[in-house]
């Protein structure tokens, strides 16, 4: 990374006078200060790439502003200059964390020569600080990881064995048990830690943009594409693309997947060069893909191609060991997020969790965490402050029926009233459920327009021919008042 703010400083105005005009010939920008204070100023207001300081100066010497600039901004790099006779001053210099000395008299070419090694060493210092960033990174996705399962102990393995290698993943599970945060970990995991992770829904996403949202598209490649657009597989170059919601991808994509897979290149709608790609491919999906292929939805090609190395993530209810830490888990990072104070479960609450079935997995635990932690003022958690959750899903009556929207009321009533019945019979159902619903509908509109028909079929929205011949099929009696 080339060098842009340096700052000189000098008492000698001769001095600062050459060294500015040598280094904005090579397209520096240079701020001079005639002593230390001045200079440590400029340091607290400007960030600096480089700074070359007097070490003798009236006010400040320059080790001293050694000391204090790097108070200010520790990854300042200094190189200070001395004369020759007090070469104990360079070293002194260098002790107090100097990059290194020049002196004096000397040559523009010793400058020259040190701002290329400061410019080296800079990238060194941001490679360095890129790869504490990247570790960290790392460091989180572990960290947030919870279940000590065996299913899940098995999934940390295969996220060890694959992590060195560039082979392809599917994870497969129900939605929400944790595949998206899998494939993060294997990316974090593996050799590509630092280059991108792209992640594309292809479910969200509609067909026809998909295809430009993978591969780009060339400027004028179809109406609106006023810009060449790079897409995800260009974008993922040289990390890892996550491709989630495979099993919603449409067939004649599937086979272009397929080609960048085998041969590691893509060309953009609308562009005649192919382009060389080197991704990783973790793919994800919470339907059955094995019986996709068999329905022909999925290309049985492309499924192995992805299918090198699968995961499959267990659902919460069949590893119930992982609901009490994930719960404690949750329980913590939400009370941290909304700093709120830190809160926990009543034995029987947690023993609630623990045998819930959990048909939306770890998300929906996570949310039930949150919403208890946001809602409950008490720092211990009873059954009360998991709502209806318990209940829900023995009977949809546990919610007071006002509550309810007309259609889950419907359904309720549906499914009760069915329920005893073995096997449905093929014939009117739809005809008389529906006049279920039309005869209240029509006889409370009636009533609001005490019988006026005309008014009670534009409330309704339909024609008024449509509304007699109802009031006549339904058998709904005209209240005369
Ligand atoms: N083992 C786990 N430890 C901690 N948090 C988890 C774990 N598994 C899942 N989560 C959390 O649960 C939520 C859902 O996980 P994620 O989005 O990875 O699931 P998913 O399988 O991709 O779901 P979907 O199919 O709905 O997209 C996320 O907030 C995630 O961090
Ligand atoms: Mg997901």
């Amino acid at each position: 990374m080339a060098l842009h703010r340096i700052l000189v400083a000098d008492d000698e105005e001769s001095m600062r006078w050459v060294l500015s005009k040598a280094l904005r010939k090579k397209g520096y920008t240079v701020d001079l200060a005639a002593d230390g204070n001045e200079a440590l100023r400029q340091v607290r207001e400007q960030s600096y790439d480089l700074a070359i300081v007097d070490i003798k100066m009236p006010g400040m010497s320059g080790l001293d502003f050694l000391d204090k600039a790097r108070e200010v901004r520790s990854d300042l790099l200094v190189v200070v200059m001395t004369a020759e006779a007090s070469m104990k001053n360079a070293v002194e210099a260098m002790k107090r964390g100097a990059y290194d000395y020049i002196t004096k008299p000397f040559d523009l070419e010793v400058v020259d020569a040190i701002i290329e090694k400061v410019s080296r060493a800079r990238d060194v210092t941001n490679q360095v600080s890129l790869l504490k960033q990247e570790l960290k990174d790392r460091y989180q996705v572990e960290k947030n990881i919870v279940g000590n399962s065996p299913a899940m102990r098995e999934v940390y393995k295969t996220i060890g064995k694959v992590a060195v290698s560039d082979v392809t993943v599917l994870i497969q599970g129900e939605s929400g048990t944790g595949k998206e945060l899998i494939a993060r970990a294997i990316h974090f995991n593996s050799s590509r830690l630092g280059k991108p992770f792209v992640a594309i829904n292809c479910a969200a996403i509609p067909k026809d943009l998909l295809e430009s949202e993978l591969f780009g598209s060339e400027r004028g490649a179809f109406t609106g594409a006023t810009e060449r657009k790079t897409g995800k597989f260009e974008q993922a170059n040289h990390g890892t693309i996550f491709l989630d919601e495979i099993g919603d991808m449409p067939l004649d994509l599937q086979a272009k997947i397929l080609r960048v897979l085998q041969e590691q290149e893509i060309t953009r709608i609308g562009g005649s060069q192919n382009l060389q790609v080197d991704v990783r491919v973790v793919a994800a999906t919470n339907q059955e893909l094995l019986e996709k292929v068999r329905n022909r939805e999925f290309r049985e090609d492309l499924f192995y191609r992805l299918n090198v190395v699968p995961i499959h993530l267990v659902p919460l209810r069949e590893r119930r060991e992982d609901i009490q830490p994930l719960v404690e888990y949750f329980l913590a990072r939400a009370s941290a997020e909304l700093e709120a104070q830190p809160k926990q479960c009543s034995d029987e609450a947690m023993e609630l969790l623990c045998n819930h079935s959990w048909p939306g997995n770890v998300r929906e635990l996570e949310n039930t965490i949150k919403r208890a932690v946001i809602l409950s003022n008490d720092p211990l958690l009873t059954p009360a402050d998991f709502g209806g959750l318990f209940d829900r899903q023995e009977t949809i009556h546990a919610v007071p029926q006002e509550q309810q929207s007309l259609e889950a009321i419907v359904e309720a009533k549906l499914r009760s009233s069915m329920n005893g019945i073995e096997k449905l019979d093929k014939g009117d159902i739809y005809d008389r459920v529906l006049e279920q619903v039309e005869r209240p509908l029509i006889r409370f509109t009636l009533e609001k327009t005490r019988g006026n028909q005309v008014r009670a079929a534009d409330i309704l929205g339909i024609n008024r021919n449509t509304l007699r011949k109802k009031i006549n099929d339904l058998g709904i009696q005209l209240k005369k008042d």
